[in-house]
C-alpha cells in the first residue's frame, strides 16, 4: 500500500467526527496515555506501559503495513472547533492475505472518549474499507472476536451490523473464557447509492 490511508467517519449530534489513520511513532506519549487504563490492558492482548513498549508496539503496527497482513488505524476525533485532535481509539484489520476469504477486526477506545460510538462508527469505516479494497482479492467475510463477560464489545458488533455467529470455547490463557464469533458478510454490504 503506497498512498497514507485516511477514513472518516461522520459526527453524531453528541459527538465529533473521527479521522482514522495509520498508526505513527508521534502516537508514543498518547497511546500510553490510553494504556493507563485497567480496563483497556484486561481485555487487549498487548502490554504497553511506557513508551519503549509504545515504540514496539507502533513499530509492529508499521511491520504490519508494510507486509500486508495487518492495518491498524489510530482513530483521532476531530472537533470542528480546535484543530487539535486527540487520540480516541484503535481499530485494526488483521489475518489478511491474499486468496484468504476471511480476515479479522479488532478495537478499543480510551477511557475519556466511551460511550460516544467511537468504536461502531470507526469499525464501520473500516469494514466499508476493507471490502472495497480486499474484496476483488478475495475477502469476502470479516469476523469479530470477544469473550462472552464483555457485553461492551458485544454492543459494538451489534451496532456495526456484525451479525452474532457461534459461541467459542474457552482457550487459556489468552482467552480464559468463552466468547462470541460475530461475522460481517460483504454480500450483505448495501452498494453506495443503493
Ligand atoms: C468496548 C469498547 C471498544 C466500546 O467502545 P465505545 O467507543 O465506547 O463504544 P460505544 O460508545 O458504542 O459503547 C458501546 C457500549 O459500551 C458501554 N458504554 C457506554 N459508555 C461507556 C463508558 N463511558 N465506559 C464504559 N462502557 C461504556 C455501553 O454498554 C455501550 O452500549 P450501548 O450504546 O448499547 O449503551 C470500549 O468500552 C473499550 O475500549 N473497552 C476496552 C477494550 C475492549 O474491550 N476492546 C474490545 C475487545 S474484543
Amino acid at each position: 500500500m503506497t498512498d497514507t490511508v485516511i477514513l472518516r467517519a461522520e459526527a453524531t449530534p453528541f459527538a465529533p467526527a473521527l479521522v482514522l489513520r495509520p498508526w505513527c511513532v508521534g502516537d508514543a506519549p498518547a497511546l500510553v496515555e490510553a494504556y493507563r487504563d485497567p480496563a483497556l490492558r484486561h481485555w487487549t492482548s498487548s502490554a504497553v506501559r511506557n513508551e519503549d513498549d509504545a515504540m514496539r508496539w507502533l513499530r509492529g503496527q508499521q511491520r504490519g503495513w508494510a507486509a500486508g497482513d495487518r492495518f491498524g488505524f489510530a482513530v483521532l476525533e476531530a472537533p470542528t472547533d480546535t484543530p487539535h485532535r486527540q487520540l480516541a481509539g484503535n481499530v485494526v484489520l488483521k489475518e489478511v492475505a491474499s486468496g484468504k476469504p476471511s480476515a479479522e477486526v479488532g478495537y478499543w477506545t480510551a477511557v475519556h472518549a466511551r460511550g460516544r460510538a467511537v468504536a461502531p462508527r470507526a469499525l464501520q469505516a473500516l469494514t466499508g474499507w476493507a471490502f472495497d479494497t480486499f474484496g476483488a482479492g478475495g475477502l469476502n467475510r470479516l469476523e469479530l472476536l470477544h469473550q462472552v463477560d464483555n457485553p461492551a464489545s458485544c454492543r459494538v458488533a451489534e451496532k456495526s451490523r456484525y451479525a452474532f455467529d457461534s459461541v467459542l470455547p474457552a482457550a487459556p490463557p489468552s482467552f480464559p473464557f468463552d466468547g462470541h464469533r460475530h461475522i460481517r458478510r460483504r454480500d450483505t454490504e448495501i452498494p453506495a447509492g443503493g
